[in-house]
């Protein structure tokens, strides 16, 4: 694939690079402060705000923050009232249904009705507790609808958003960023934001997959003995420029706190940041800069070589969450059989498909397809269908490329409990267990 280095997605759009950078953006010459030299009054009479994503006290490696000077603080908005969202759930997770059972999904059916992006959220599963910073839950979107004059803030954990079809505006208080399938975006906690289809003409399906962290913001992993470049490189991670909305109306905040939702009035647009600086802003990547390490010998690497970003834990080691991607790519390992191989393992794993084919579920016709999801919780067997398997093992080992695929995987150190709601799901798939059923004894004495 030939990919071009411009970095702007939209003429309109221009974005800043690199990772965690303390990135500084003014939508007007001289809005942003320079030292202490007008500590009385910021520049265009604005009001400084700072967000902090990190407690005061973190690592000064760790400490995340950002100054906004915007025409109106976050304070000025009308009183709290209750709001409801009936599918976008939260912990603690009712752990009442949950069984060992390896699970797979279709793709979200398509509804009739037009909904917003807030409104087409629909949990699958989660974890963690309301008393740590621990655990995280999985979302599905689907929807037709721009939202209008409402916003969305998330006091509870930062959103990792996968696109799976459908382009994505997302208009946030540190500017814009578009997003399209392959591409991710995260929004740390606590940023307002609202997003819309883009050129969403009647038919078009605008759906994808969300992660919402609870726990220690997403970083980029260690690399070990891999060295300073490789996986994800941090320049190719965008962050919006600075850009504001200067509008009187009826406007609407959603919040989510502790798992509920509440809404209050704003009598101006929250996206009214005309400058900024700092390290705690939203950013995207394109998974198509992703560079793969894998081996060029023989055997298979865990599937850790693919980690795009991490989330830790207390424990040395153990991921809060990884999110790992299955990029185009060479397969050249020889004396090995290249699906990824049968494992139960510690790290519980949601799986879905952006596009093509998953190179450990090639059979069964139509299991695992671009949307879908699978779930295969801590210690529970899984591994290549049937199909796959004798496929796989029978196969000449010439170099082949895989293209036109990606696949993902949030990984966590918690259990996934899924929600009634998705096991209760008609685009849950009660025979996926079948695909493992044809695996014979080849046994020789
Ligand atoms: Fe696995």
């Amino acid at each position: 694939m030939t990919l071009s280095l411009k970095k702007e997605k939209s003429a309109e759009l221009t974005y800043l690079s690199g990772f965690g950078n303390h990135h500084h953006s003014e939508a007007l010459p001289g809005a942003l402060p320079v030292g202490q030299n007008s500590p009385q009054k910021a520049p265009y009479d604005l009001y400084a705000e700072q967000l902090n994503g990190s407690s005061f006290l973190a690592a000064r490696h760790e400490n995340l923050r950002s100054w906004l000077y915007r025409i109106k603080p976050s304070v000025v908005h009308g009183k709290y009232e209750p709001y409801s969202l009936d599918n976008f759930l939260s912990r603690p997770f009712d752990k009442s249904n949950l069984s060992p059972e390896q699970l797979r999904w279709d793709p979200l059916p398509e509804t009739n009705e037009t909904l917003t992006f807030l409104e087409g959220i629909v949990t699958v599963a989660g974890n963690g507790s309301d008393s740590s910073v621990r655990g995280s839950a999985i979302h599905l979107y689907s929807f037709s609808r721009a939202m209008g004059n409402q916003y969305f803030t998330n006091s509870d954990g930062e959103l990792l958003i996968v696109p799976q079809a459908g382009d994505l505006h997302i208009k946030s208080e540190f500017g814009s960023l578009v997003l399209g399938p392959w591409e991710i975006a995260v929004i740390p906690r606590g940023i307002k934001f609202a997003i819309d289809p883009i050129n969403n003409k009647s038919g078009d399906i605008t759906r994808g997959y969300i992660l919402e962290n609870y726990g220690p913001p997403l970083k980029l992993p260690h690399l070990g003995p891999i060295g300073s470049n490789g996986l994800a490189n941090p320049r190719d991670f965008l962050a919006p420029s600075a850009a504001f909305t200067d509008e009187e109306g009826h406007f609407e905040l959603i919040t989510k706190f502790e798992g509920k939702f509440f809404k209050s009035a704003l009598k101006h647009n929250p996206c009214d940041v005309v400058a900024w600086h700092g390290n705690y802003y939203p950013y995207k990547y394109d998974t198509r800069y992703f560079c793969v390490i894998n081996s060029v010998s023989f055997d298979h690497p865990d599937p850790s070589i693919f980690t795009v970003l991490t989330s830790p834990s207390e424990l040395p080691g153990v991921s809060n969450i990884d999110f790992v991607i299955f990029p185009p790519r060479w397969l050249v390992a020889e004396n090995s059989f290249r699906p990824p191989y049968y494992h139960r393992n510690l790290m519980s794993e949601y799986m879905g498909l952006i596009a093509g084919v998953y190179d450990a579920k090639q059979g069964g016709k139509g299991g695992f397809v671009p949307g879908g999801g699978s779930l295969h919780n801590c210690m529970i067997a899984h591994g290549p269908d049937g199909d796959t398997f004798e496929k796989a093992s029978e196969t000449n080992l010439t170099p082949v490329k895989l293209e036109n695929t990606l696949a993902f995987m949030f990984e966590s150190s918690l259990v996934y409990v899924p929600t009634k709601a998705a096991l209760d799901a008609a685009f849950v798939q009660g025979n996926y267990q079948n695909c493992w059923a044809n695996l014979k004894s080849r046994f020789k004495k």
